[in-house]
């Protein structure tokens, strides 16, 4: 029996001559996007002694050329597809090229990681997902990266657990200073590129957090409003959800906080947890902490509670290290998954047609800036 360790992932597995084989070959894999994400994400595969770095694509780039270490450099991230025969491609794009980049990706014969949100909309995930089908031994997962944070799979693991019994209601408030942090580009406030706000930028990955914790929502209310910053795209969405099974989440997604934070808290029958701060390569969101609160008899209302702190984020490599292990092993997508990505790419449409005003907004034929008056009533 040989065992072998990827980063924090082990695995043991019968030496046969086949995967004996795939013990020793590197994948070759290639980084659509070469911005803020697909160079961190370029950091994580380098570290995995099984993934090797052939070719990158990003626009940035001005042409075609192999850079000093080997690495080749295309401008047109089709190019990459057709020329370098990858095992693996990143979707590290802007959003709304992720679904044309994945959908080549699967068809060229690579297993594919996108980055969330998976595409600007449903109907162009759809289309992914027709040619997912068409691949089934092609690992698709997609890059939900929160999901990896210590705190939340803490949190995921009392929840299981049942230690605190049952699940009552979520509280959660994402969001950011402005719109445009950290001198990033502007695509983001760009519906026509980002195929929304804060809320499908950011916001998404509290509503998926908001599905892993709660299960599935079924009635939702929403606000969602453009009022601020005046893009054609959301700054701020505020949504009230309910499951079938009576588990409530109010959710705060926003662009306008003058501050960068994350704050998620639970109540359950038998205590609370309160998931606060979220290491970032800014370090902008504040200490990530876990603090679980036990329900005692007369505490007069402050509780027993325990504080843990985390110091390292982990989170992009152990995601990275397990869609390896996902493609070597032959082992299923644990989180990411196209059908997890879709359900959660749902959430965030029904949030935003729940607002009727938002609805009819961005129903509009008007394929420039708007903004949506929320004084002015609505027709019957
Ligand atoms: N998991 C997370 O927490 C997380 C965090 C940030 C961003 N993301 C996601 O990662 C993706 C990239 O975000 P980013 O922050 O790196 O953005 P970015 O703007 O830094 O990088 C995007 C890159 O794609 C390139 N690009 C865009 N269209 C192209 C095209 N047609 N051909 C070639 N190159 C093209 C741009 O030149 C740019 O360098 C987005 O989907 C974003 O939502 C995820």
């Amino acid at each position: 029996m040989i065992k072998v360790t990827f980063g924090r992932f082990q695995s043991k597995l019968f030496a046969t001559k086949a995967n004996h084989m795939a013990l020793i070959e590197k994948l070759k894999v290639g980084i659509a996007g070469f911005g803020v994400v697909g160079k961190r994400r370029r950091q994580c595969i380098e570290q995995h002694p099984r993934l090797e770095v052939v070719g990158l694509a990003d626009r940035a780039f001005g042409e075609n050329h192999t850079a000093k270490d080997g690495v080749r450099n295309y401008v047109d991230f089709h190019q990459l597809i057709e020329k370098e025969k990858l095992d693996v491609l990143f979707v590290c794009l802007t959003n709304d090229v992720a679904a044309e980049a994945t959908s080549l990706g699967l068809q060229s014969g690579a297993h594919v990681f996108c980055e969330k949100p998976p595409s600007r909309n449903l109907e162009e995930l759809a289309q992914v997902g027709e040619i997912s089908k068409r691949h089934p031994r092609l690992k698709l997962k997609y890059g939900f990266n929160h999901r990896y944070h210590d705190s939340v799979r803490d949190a995921m693991a009392i929840i299981e657990k049942g230690s605190l019994g049952k699940l009552i209601n979520l509280r959660g408030v994402y969001g950011k200073s402005q719109m445009i942090t950290f001198g990033a580009g502007d695509w983001r406030t760009k519906r026509a590129i980002a195929g929304g706000g804060i809320l499908m930028d950011q916001g998404i990955h509290m509503v998926d957090m908001m599905r892993l914790f709660g299960g599935e929502f079924t009635e939702i209310h929403s606000c969602v409003s453009n009022s601020f910053w005046q893009h054609d795209v959301e700054d701020n969405a505020y949504a009230l959800m309910r499951t079938q099974s009576g588990i409530v989440a109010m959710l705060h997604s926003s662009a306008t906080l003058w501050r960068h934070r994350f704050q998620l808290e639970m109540a359950l029958s038998r205590g609370s947890i309160e998931l606060s701060g979220i290491l970032s390569g800014s370090k902008s969101y504040g200490e990530e902490t876990i603090t679980i609160a036990y329900v005692g008899k007369n505490d007069q209302g402050v509780p027993r509670e325990q504080t843990t702190r985390y110091n390292q984020d982990n989170s992009w490599s152990d995601e990275v290290n397990e869609f390896a292990d996902a493609i070597l092993f032959d082992r299923p997508i644990v989180h990411g998954t196209f059908a997890e990505a879709q359900k959660t790419l749902e959430l965030v449409t029904q949030i935003y047609k729940a607002d009727p005003r938002w609805r009819e907004a961005t129903g509009r034929a008007v394929p420039f800036a708007w903004s949506v008056d929320e004084t002015a009533p609505l027709d019957a």
